[in-house]
C-alpha cells in the first residue's frame, strides 16, 4: 500500500460543511456506565478539531454485536453521555443512523456542533457494506472521515462502501497508528524485537509466521511457549498445549532459522498445581516442569534473560501476555518485562509499540500502559496487520 496516497484533514476546508466521522466507540460498558472510555479519549482531538474549524461533525460508530436489529442493550445512548463528559460538550444523539431521525439532526446543526447518531449495527447493510445502505449515511454528509483505525480490518458501509460515494480523508488518530505501527514493522530501528504471548499457537499462526520473517528476535511467552517447548522435546506436565501444532511450531522455528529471526522461549517457569487465584506455586528451571503441575508464569530468570534482549535492541513490537496476568500472582513476569520495556522507552533506548486487548490490559494492570512508545486503540485490526493483512478500512481511504 502506498500510504503516502492517504488524504489528511490537515488544512481541509470544513466550514460549514457536513463532516462524517467514522470512530469506534465499541468501549467496555458495564451496567450502562462506559469502563474505559481510552477510545473516546482517543477520537476527541479529532471532533474538537473539527468542530473548531466550523464543521458540522457527525459521529458514526457501531456498538456490539447486534446482528442487523435495534437491540436496546447495544445502543449508543450511554457512550453519548460520557463522549459528552469527554469533549465538554453537548452532544446531540440522533436515535437512527439513517432516515428521518438522522436528517431531521443533522438539519439542525450548526457550524462547530456534534452529533452522534444510534448504532451502524442496527441495520443489516452495514455489515453487509450494502452501497444503498452507504448512500443512505452518504446523504446527510458532505465530507467522509476514517477515524477507526480499530475497525479497519472490517469492509463495512460505514469504513469501505461510503468512501466511494463521498470526499474520503483519514483523520489524526487512523494516521497515528498507521504511522506508529509502520514505524514498528516496516521501517524500524534495528535490532527489532517481538514478543507474542497468549494462550494458543493456532490463533496466532500467520502472526508468527509473518513476524519472523520482519523482526530480528521473538519472544513467545504465554499458552503458546508450551507448544514450542513440547516441540523440542521439554516436558510441560500439566501445561496447556496444543500437540497437533508441534509441526506448526516446527516449521516456524525452521522459517525463523532460515530468515535469521532467534526465537526466544523461557528459561524458567512458575508452575501451580491449581489454575486459581494465589494457588501455591513455585519457580522451577524450564526442563524441570512436575508432570502434575502446570507452567501459569514465566520465572525470574526469563526475565532477566528477556529485559536484557530488549536492551540489546532498538525497536519492540508487543502482542499477548506472558502468563496467567489476570491471575494473582501469575502476572509478575508479564508485568516486569513490561516495567523493563517502559523504563528503556523512557531512556530513549527503546521504541515500543503494543496492541490487542489483552496486552493492553496487561500494560495498564503493569501500571505502564501511558509509558509505551505508542499504545494502539485496536484489538482484531491490530492482530490482522502483525499478520501483514491488508485492512480494507484503510485501503479505501487511499483509493484515488
Ligand atoms: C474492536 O473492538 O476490536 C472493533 O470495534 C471491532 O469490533 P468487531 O470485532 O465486533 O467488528
Amino acid at each position: 500500500m502506498d500510504f503516502s496516497k492517504l488524504r489528511t484533514t490537515e488544512g481541509l476546508d470544513v466550514d460549514g460543511k457536513r463532516v462524517m466521522v467514522r470512530v469506534d466507540l465499541n468501549v467496555p460498558l458495564r451496567d450502562g456506565v462506559v469502563t474505559d472510555a481510552t477510545r473516546i479519549v482517543r477520537i476527541a482531538p479529532c471532533l474538537l478539531d473539527l468542530a473548531s474549524r466550523g464543521a458540522k461533525v457527525i459521529v458514526i460508530s457501531h456498538f456490539g454485536r447486534p446482528k442487523g436489529k435495534p437491540l436496546k442493550e447495544f445502543s449508543l445512548v450511554p457512550v453519548a453521555g460520557r463522549m459528552g463528559e469527554v469533549l465538554q460538550k453537548p452532544i446531540r444523539f440522533a436515535a437512527d443512523c439513517i432516515g428521518p431521525e438522522a436528517r431531521d439532526a443533522v438539519e439542525h446543526l450548526v457550524p462547530g456542533d456534534i452529533a452522534l447518531f444510534e448504532n451502524l449495527r442496527f441495520h443489516p447493510g452495514e455489515e453487509a457494506n450494502d452501497p444503498a445502505f452507504a448512500q443512505e449515511l452518504a446523504r446527510n454528509a458532505d465530507i467522509f472521515v476514517g477515524e477507526a483505525f480499530s475497525t479497519s480490518h472490517r469492509a463495512h458501509a460505514s469504513t469501505e462502501a461510503i468512501t466511494h460515494l463521498l470526499p474520503s480523508y483519514a483523520g489524526p488518530l487512523m494516521l497515528e497508528e498507521i504511522n506508529a505501527l509502520r514505524a514498528a514493522l516496516e521501517e524500524p530501528k534495528r535490532p527489532t524485537v517481538a514478543v507474542v504471548g497468549g494462550a494458543k499457537v493456532s490463533t496466532k499462526i500467520p502472526i508468527l509466521t509473518h513476524l519472523v520473517a520482519k523482526v530480528d528476535k521473538l519472544i513467545i511467552g504465554g499458552g503458546m511457549a508450551n507448544t514450542f517447548l513440547q516441540a523440542k522435546g521439554v516436558e510441560v506436565g500439566k501445561s496447556l498445549a496444543e500437540p497437533d501444532f508441534h509441526d506448526t511450531a516446527r516449521q516456524i522455528m525452521a522459517a525463523a532459522a532460515e530468515s535469521g529471526c532467534e526465537i526466544l522461549l523461557p528459561d524458567d517457569a512458575v508452575v501451580a498445581r491449581e489454575f486459581k487465584v494465589q494457588a501455591e506455586c513455585n519457580t522451577v528451571p524450564i526442563d524441570a516442569v512436575p508432570a502434575d503441575a502446570m507452567i501459569l508464569d514465566v520465572g525470574p530468570k526469563s526475565v532477566a534473560h528477556l529485559t536484557h534482549v530488549l536492551g540489546s535492541c532498538q525497536t519492540l513490537l508487543w502482542n499477548g501476555p506472558l502468563g496467567a496476568f489476570e491471575i494473582e500472582p501469575f502476572g509478575e513476569g508479564t508485568f516486569a518485562l513490561a516495567r523493563a520495556a517502559a523504563a528503556l522507552t523512557k531512556a530513549g533506548a527503546l521504541v515500543s509499540v503494543a496492541g490487542g486487548g489483552d496486552t493492553v490490559a496487561a500494560l495498564n494492570a503493569a501500571g505502564v500502559g501511558k509509558n509505551f512508545t505508542y499504545v494502539s486503540t485496536a484489538g482484531g485490526a491490530f492482530l490482522e496487520w502483525l499478520e501483514g493483512r491488508e485492512l480494507p478500512g484503510v485501503a479505501a481511504l487511499l483509493s484515488e
